[in-house]
């Protein structure tokens, strides 16, 4: 049986997730979102009344996280489903501060690392390709302008009852992109080896068939 290692990166919002569940569900193995991981120890850093600008107290919550993620998609923090708390405004703003953590990342590397050890994946994230799973047989770089991403960040907000204008979406995006990119522990950047795919004027349904015709080449033997 083939093993499938999918790393799916690229900046917020660039339809990364929506993408990697079609794939997943295409293929029958597991889709691993990587930002809700980061997104729940931020949630619970916040709850703590700690400031996820304050490193050193952020970092030393790691004992206290433990996060799952259900073969049915839900996010569990400590035994609670954090699915919809995760997507909140007060979240997105604040988690590339935990993410740019070493020591949190190390950890959460070491998880995301021990579930594709056992099955087939499709992980989405910044590092996947990079850094997490540098053996994936395909990494995909996706990228849409920030204008679009912005606009459907926004609309998805709508969607889920969240109150935000286009214009702060489009900002937090911006600063969340600038400093994903900028840390200094696997940043958010292309592998050498990936595929880019711009999806700025691409129908899902399109990327996702790109990407399976990707994967299909790549297995295929001989190729
Ligand atoms: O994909 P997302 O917007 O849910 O990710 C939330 C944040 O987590 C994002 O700002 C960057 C960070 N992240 C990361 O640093 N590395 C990953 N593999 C996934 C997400």
């Amino acid at each position: 049986m083939i093993k499938y290692v999918i790393a799916i990166d690229g900046p917020a919002a660039a339809g990364k997730s929506t993408v990697a569940k079609r794939v997943a569900k295409a293929l029958n193995i597991t889709y691993i979102d990587t930002g809700a991981m980061y997104r729940a120890f931020t949630l619970y850093v916040i709850e703590q009344g700690i400031s996820p600008e304050n490193q050193a107290a952020s970092e030393a919550c790691i004992p206290d996280v433990h996060i799952e993620l259900k073969p049915s998609g839900e996010i569990y923090l400590n035994n609670k489903d954090v699915s919809q708390a995760i997507r909140e405004p007060r979240v997105s703003s604040q988690v590339s501060y935990i993410a740019s953590y070493k020591a949190i990342r190390l950890a959460l590397v070491d998880l995301q690392r021990k579930m594709a050890d056992k099955q087939s994946v499709v992980m989405d994230g910044r590092d996947i390709g990079t850094y997490v799973l540098p053996e994936a047989n395909v990494k995909i770089y996706q990228i849409a302008s920030v204008e679009t991403r912005a606009v459907r960040r926004y609309e998805e907000n709508l969607e889920k009852g969240i109150q935000t204008s286009l214009e702060s979406v489009e900002e937090e995006l911006r600063k969340r992109d600038y400093i994903d990119s900028h840390r200094d522990f696997a940043p958010l950047k292309p592998a050498p080896d990936s595929v880019l795919i711009d999806t700025s004027f691409m129908k899902v349904e399109d990327v996702v068939q790109r990407i399976l015709d990707i994967v299909q080449k790549k297995t295929t033997v001989g190729a």
